[in-house]
């Protein structure tokens, strides 16, 4: 778990805040969203006429909740965000952007290669008429960022309410997170709202004048004190640090196709296995299994279709609504005896697909890298893997 400066024992839970809490519904205030699993804050900012919208560290086990705010409200996501490349959960940002078609920001020296957007200090992002602005606060990691909308500003691990992020790892720096607070955060006006990373304790926000006054760690404290207290804090390294900083350093999507040819079926959970678009292809071709295609009608437009595929969208515009018809479509489409093959863009659609496809008694299976593969370094697809960069059939309009 991240540091709060209060409670270093891992056993700080928050049982009073569901993970549906959702703050506000008036203009130009933040949508605050909680993992209780990670005590992560997720925020979404909308323009409240042209309806695009921006989410701010979003975690991976809360993509259905993500999505369902955005839908309630109408809300068309056009950026995911990153404060830092995160030790203590994956974040939502691949899955989001595959889903709601949004785009990948990130700052630029956090290493997070697939993001679109690299970030650097001063950039702004516009969402609608809105706009955010990115501040570069090194210390929790060197590359961590802060971002600013009108009176607000999310400090990630920064800045937290009576507290900070640890410093210790993913080349932090307790010197510079001492100078991103008080030079960087604390020069913004006082009433401005803060709204951290994480909270351990139930607090939603604070102010900039607030911390100032009141943060255990660093008001009325010199450089020299405060560095003193960081390096005396001791920490357990953070659980999930090895598994999620390589995930996050690519938005969360996990490359676990190898890059070769898997010519066995690899058994997963909630579904039979998964498979690499090669075999789906012998599998497809010999009659022993049918295959389902269950991108949106835009994507097979727009980005190509695989001649003789079912076509069965799992979600479909506007706004990535579950398609209704998905399920008795997937009952018609295969017969009794036969597998079922699920192709989506990169794989991550088709995971969950493959999973609804088996409570309905199919045996499914997941077509590794989907259609196009991930992102390049260039956030570019189909240079990474995929059904089309393999050369199996497929054609464009
Ligand atoms: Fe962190």
């Amino acid at each position: 778990m991240e540091e709060t400066g209060y409670s270093d024992d891992g056993k700080s839970i928050i049982v009073h805040l569901s993970t549906h809490r959702i703050m506000t519904q008036s203009n130009h205030v933040p949508i605050q969203l909680f993992d209780p699993a990670s005590s992560t804050y997720t925020y979404i900012l909308a323009d409240e006429n042209t309806r695009e919208a921006l989410i701010i560290d979003p975690v991976d086990d809360q993509i259905e909740r993500d999505l369902d705010a955005l839908r309630q409200r109408g809300l068309k996501l056009a950026w995911t965000i990153e404060t830092h490349a995160h030790a203590d959960h994956i974040t939502g940002a691949g899955m989001l952007a595959e889903h709601a078609g949004a785009r990948t920001a990130a700052p630029a020296g956090c290493g997070i290669a697939t993001a679109a957007v690299q970030l650097h200090d001063g950039d702004v992002l516009n969402f609608g008429n809105e706009q955010l602005k990115a501040l570069h606060t090194p210390g929790h990691t060197s590359g961590s960022m802060s971002f600013v909308w009108r009176g607000h500003v999310f400090t990630g691990d920064t800045l937290l309410i009576g507290g900070c992020g640890r410093a210790d790892f993913q080349s932090g720096s307790a010197e510079d997170l001492y100078r991103s607070i008080t030079r960087v955060l604390f020069s913004l006006p006082d009433d401005t709202t803060v709204w951290p990373g994480h909270d351990y304790h139930g607090r939603t926000q604070s102010t900039i004048g607030k911390e100032k006054t009141d943060n255990a760690r660093i008001s009325g404290k010199t450089m020299e004190q405060f560095v003193a207290i960081m390096h005396a804090l001791d920490l357990p390294k953070p659980k999930r640090i090895d598994e999620a900083v390589p995930a996050n350093l690519s938005s969360g999507m996990r490359h676990d196709a190898g890059g070769g040819a898997l010519m066995d079926a690899r058994p997963a959970a909630g579904y039979a296995g998964d498979v690499s678009a090669q075999l789906a292809y012998l599998w497809w071709q010999s009659g022993d299994a049918v295959l389902v295609d269950v991108r949106t009608d835009a994507e097979r437009e727009w980005v190509g279709f695989v001649p003789g595929a079912i076509a069965l969208a799992w979600k479909q515009w506007p706004g990535m609504a579950m398609n209704n018809a998905f399920e008795q479509g997937l009952k018609d489409a295969v017969p009794a005896g036969k597998k079922v093959l699920l192709l989506c863009r990169s794989g991550v659609r088709s995971i969950a697909a493959a999973k609804r496809a088996t409570e309905l008694g199919l045996e499914a299976y997941n077509i590794l890298e989907g259609f196009e593969g991930d992102p390049d370094q260039d956030a570019h697809r189909g240079n990474r893997g995929g059904w089309r960069l393999h050369g199996l059939p497929w054609r464009q309009n």
